[in-house]
Order: C-alpha cells, then sequence, then structure tokens
C-alpha cells in the first residue's frame, strides 16, 4: 500500500519509528512531514497530507502531531478528506469500517510507539463496510458543498 505521513516538529521520533515498521511490512512511504525538531506548523503538515491523498498519489494517510487534534483539523479542510483522530485500537478500525476515512491521525504526545503500531495496523486491516454505511459517508461530504442548506 502507498501511505502518506506528516507530522509537526512534536512527532518525528513517532513518525520515523513508524517509516522502518511500515517499510517492514512492505508498504511505500511517502514523508511529507518535518524532519527537524525545530517548530514546525501543523497546518502545514495537514494540508499537505490531505492534498496529496485527495490527489490519490496515496492511498492512504497518516498524521502525527502532539495530540493529534491540530493535524486531523488541517486535513479534515481538504475537500475529499475523512481523518479521524483515534487514540485507541476500535475507533481506529470503525474510522475505516463505518466512516471510509482516509487518513488517521494521532498524538505522539499522547500514545506510545506500540499503541501508534496497533492503530496503525487496525486501520489498514479493516474495510470500509459500505451499505447504509455508504450513505451516511455520502451525506458527510455532501455538507461540502451545501453547508447552509439544511
Ligand atoms: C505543538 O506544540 C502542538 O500544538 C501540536 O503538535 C498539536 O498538538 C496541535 O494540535
Amino acid at each position: 500500500m502507498r501511505i502518506a505521513i506528516a507530522n509537526d516538529h512534536a512527532a518525528v521520533d513517532m513518525k520515523n519509528m513508524l517509516i522502518d515498521y511500515l517499510k517492514e511490512k512492505g508498504h511505500t512511504i511517502i514523508n511529507l512531514g518535518t524532519d527537524t525538531k525545530e517548530s514546525y506548523d501543523y497546518p502545514l503538515a495537514g494540508a499537505r497530507l490531505g492534498l496529496y491523498v485527495r490527489e490519490g498519489k496515496a492511498d492512504i494517510g497518516i498524521g502525527i502531531c502532539g495530540t493529534g487534534i491540530g493535524i486531523s483539523l488541517a486535513c479534515n479542510k481538504i475537500r475529499g478528506i475523512r481523518a479521524a483522530c483515534c487514540s485507541d485500537t476500535f475507533s481506529a478500525a470503525m474510522a475505516r469500517e463505518h466512516n471510509n476515512a482516509n487518513i488517521l491521525c494521532f498524538g505522539a504526545r499522547v500514545i506510545g510507539d506500540e499503541t501508534a503500531k496497533t492503530l496503525v495496523d487496525a486501520f489498514l486491516n479493516a474495510k470500509f463496510q459500505g451499505g447504509k454505511h455508504a450513505r451516511r459517508v455520502s451525506m458527510v461530504m455532501d455538507i461540502e458543498t451545501r453547508e447552509t442548506k439544511y
């Protein structure tokens, strides 16, 4: 799978750990984040990641900042992106099964490396269930174009 990963300064170590982990599993990794611990604005990382995934250059994205919240907010400002900020494996799996999320986000200051790996595994192994969930995901995406018409 082609996996794009982006991060701010708070998540450089976790990003590098995950790149090794995912490469070991045979995935192709595109590193869109910062590689230094100098202060780096998460909106840039999120926007870059969202655009990359929307353009179809990666199958899924992973966004990491201190909490996972800022980068997920930024990703979700890109039309076509469904970024889910998760700290547990159930939510990470459901984000794909029910919400067809195309980006998984989490916080390097919230979870540890082992949890990060299990979240990524849960996300990658889950499949969108379609059916009634597809209708609801379409409804979510419609908000992008008709936000004042409810
Ligand atoms: C950076 O200090 C921090 O604000 C950022 O990593 C993230 O947690 C924002 O949501």
